[in-house]
């Protein structure tokens, strides 16, 4: 097989000596935390400063709601922040930041801490308190991390809404959450064009109607409509007297292990995105550990996780677990394409980048520009590069090993999702690599691949990818929807964490994903529901019904393509396809644009009037359309 070979070539027999652990040590750690998991993560734990310790580490007693940590006390800022003034760390660089436009600024912990706190006071004057929601939309600039911390610290929940979510989805987000204040910016830079948020940001709260204050960022200082009273602009904010607190600082809020930290809301099987709730306490045992184990960071190293701190990958590795282990992280603002193909070369030359973190449709994407654009920069700092959201081809995998990483740097697939808070099945920097694969599951973390009844299937078989106990930073629940979380994860397999992905696992125990087996899409990495963008094509004066597929794209890896019937009277044209398909996009977001948009008599539905995706996907693919006995039309 293509991928074996490519693994005995580029993965094993080039693999160059890693510092640290070595793959047997790291072996035996797997089987002392298989052994006794909690002692594992419990050992883990005592690495951090709780205000109070735990009675127990794990109550499974009310499964599938489980608690961490019970009875602990702390604060995920505490270990963020906190516990780095007065040492060294403080000094040191948390954050270097570029903009789009070349700008740089950069933030010490100590510079960090401090801007955090005097947001956090202003979060409080306008009345934001422990447990309050607070929903952030803002483009990739430091006030992003900034606002989440602040809100961390005084214990309000944090919602980020991805900057590249439009109207809909940002008035949706609003509304579930009921969030009173919004933090947003006058616009982003994307590509040398205005983002122009705000002004998306003042339709989704005329929509929703329970934003009192808006909180905006100067960014592009362009001229943008200011409700006197509601909204304040940041800067305006932060030199008020109010922003020193009452001791000049802001204290931390002491909170329970599993109270909540934020929401992030994720695309799932229904119209409407479900909100992940993860909780202080397991979270910060989770992130920082497995950031640790995988990319092995250490105080000399340049951390550049690439993602939008808009979605998981950032929440954990952008903005917490690098901050808790004390890293350096790099964090740039725009295109990687911007102004020229080259741009992210630059910035890892510039910044002296030892750990590069992304995803394959990125590495796609760049790779297509030739090898030149990155050969004409030293990247000879990079020590380990990284992958995430999808799996990784074969041409991607070698191109970034080979020509990325100088054939040095070993690639860590990470295989984690939204709801696992947490790296799940990756390799450490000593595991042999099988190009595609994300090996192993961590220590502490036990998966299976299924059949149908549950029972593990032979190597090579295809099967569902199942978690079979629990790990600290598991979502904790669906925002104000148990039962939904319930039956979504785990009413398919009892005791089992349903991930949604269907795997295969060799004869070496390693773990290859395949990919999703519900009504999720990943486009460019990015999830979206079918429902979502189906009930943004409904939302039209012009449709009548609409189904959502996902087919393969060479870069995206998937790209959506959608069918509608239209209502009667409206007459069809390629002018209105096209129209439905810049709704889409100004609904959920450019992200979400339908590839193609086709108008059709009729659509595939059972006897009970459910759309079948699976006979359209086939038809698109050209593929056999496999049982259609249940098919009313
Ligand atoms: O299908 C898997 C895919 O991304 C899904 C989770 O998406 P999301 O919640 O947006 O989180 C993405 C960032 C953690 C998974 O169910 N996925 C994620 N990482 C990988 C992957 N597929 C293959 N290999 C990976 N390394």
């Amino acid at each position: 097989m293509a991928q074996t070979d490519l693994s005995v070539e580029l993965g094993q027999r080039r693999r160059p000596r890693q510092r640290g652990w070595s793959f047997e040590r790291y072996q035996r750690l797997r089987e002392e935390a298989a052994a006794d998991p909690l002692r594992f993560w419990e050992r883990q734990a005592m690495q951090l400063s709780w205000y109070r310790r735990w009675e127990r580490v794990l109550d499974d007693s009310q499964a599938p709601f489980y608690r961490w940590f019970v009875g602990a006390k702390t604060n995920i800022v505490a270990n963020a922040l906190d516990r780095h003034l007065g040492t060294a760390t403080q000094n040191t660089l948390a954050l270097i930041w570029e903009g789009e436009n070349g700008e740089l600024r950069t933030f010490s912990y100590f510079a960090l801490h401090r801007e955090v706190c005097q947001f956090a006071n202003v979060l409080k004057s306008m009345g934001v308190r422990r447990g309050d929601r607070v929903t952030i939309y803002l483009p990739r600039i430091p006030e992003l991390p900034i606002a989440m911390l602040a809100c961390a610290k005084i214990g309000a929940v944090h919602s980020v809404v991805y900057g590249g979510f439009s109207v809909e989805a940002l008035h949706g987000r609003l509304e579930d959450s009921a969030s009173r204040v919004l933090v947003t910016a006058d616009g982003g830079y994307m590509r040398g064009k205005v983002v122009p948020l705000k002004e998306i940001a003042d339709e989704a709260v005329a929509r929703a109607g329970t934003v009192e204050h808006l909180v905006v960022v100067r960014r592009t200082r362009q001229e943008v409509h200011m409700e006197p009273g509601r909204d304040f602009y940041y800067d305006d904010l932060m030199v008020l007297p109010v922003t020193r607190g009452a001791d000049g600082g802001c204290e931390t809020e002491v909170m329970d292990a599993e109270d909540p930290l934020f929401l992030l809301y994720t695309s799932g099987t229904t119209g409407k995105p479900k909100a992940i709730v993860h909780t202080h306490g397991g979270y910060q045992v989770g992130v920082a550990t497995t950031l640790q184990l995988c990319f092995d960071l250490r105080p000399e190293d340049r951390w550049w996780c690439a993602a939008d701190p808009g979605w998981i990958t950032g929440h954990s590795y952008i903005v917490y677990a690098p901050l808790i282990l004390g890293a350096t992280s790099v964090m740039y603002e725009g295109a990687p394409t911007y102004p020229y193909p080259d741009r992210w070369w630059r910035i890892a030359e510039k910044y002296g980048v030892t750990i590069l973190y992304t995803a394959p449709t990125a590495i796609r994407s760049l790779m297509r520009f030739g090898d030149a654009w990155v050969t004409r920069h030293d990247l000879s700092r990079l020590r380990l590069l990284g992958s995430v959201g999808e799996p990784i081809n074969p041409e991607a995998w070698r191109w970034y090993y080979e020509v990325v990483g100088g054939g040095r740097c070993p690639i860590i697939d990470t295989w984690w999702q939204t709801e696992t808070g947490m790296f799940m099945i990756a390799p450490v920097p000593s595991s042999p690599l099988k190009p595609g694969s994300a090996t192993l599951p961590l220590p502490g973390v036990t998966a299976q691949v299924v059949d149908e009844e549950g029972r593990p299937v032979p190597p090579g078989e295809e099967g569902k990818l199942v978690l079979t106990s629990p790990w600290p930073a598991m979502l904790r629940g669906l925002y104000r929807d148990p039962e939904r979380y319930r039956q979504q994860y785990w009413s398919r397999y009892p005791g089992w964490y349903l991930t949604g992905d269907s795997a295969r696992v060799d004869e070496d125990g390693y773990f290859w994903i395949i990919g999703r087996t519900d009504d999720v899409i990943k486009v460019s990495g990015y999830r979206l529901g079918t429902a979502e963008i189906e009930s943004a094509l409904v939302s039209h004066p012009a449709v009548s019904e609409a189904a959502a597929i996902g087919v393969p794209h060479e870069v995206k890896g998937h790209a959506i393509r959608c069918y509608v019937l239209l209502r009667a009277g409206v007459a069809a044209s390629p002018e209105l396809a096209h129209e439905l398909a810049d709704h889409v996009a100004r609904e959920v977001g450019p992200i979400a644009r339908p590839e193609v948009v086709e108008i059709v008599a009729s659509l595939p539905k059972t006897r009970s009037g459910k759309i079948m995706r699976r006979v359209l996907k086939a038809r698109a693919l050209g593929q056999p359309e496999g049982d259609t006995s249940t098919l009313e039309e």
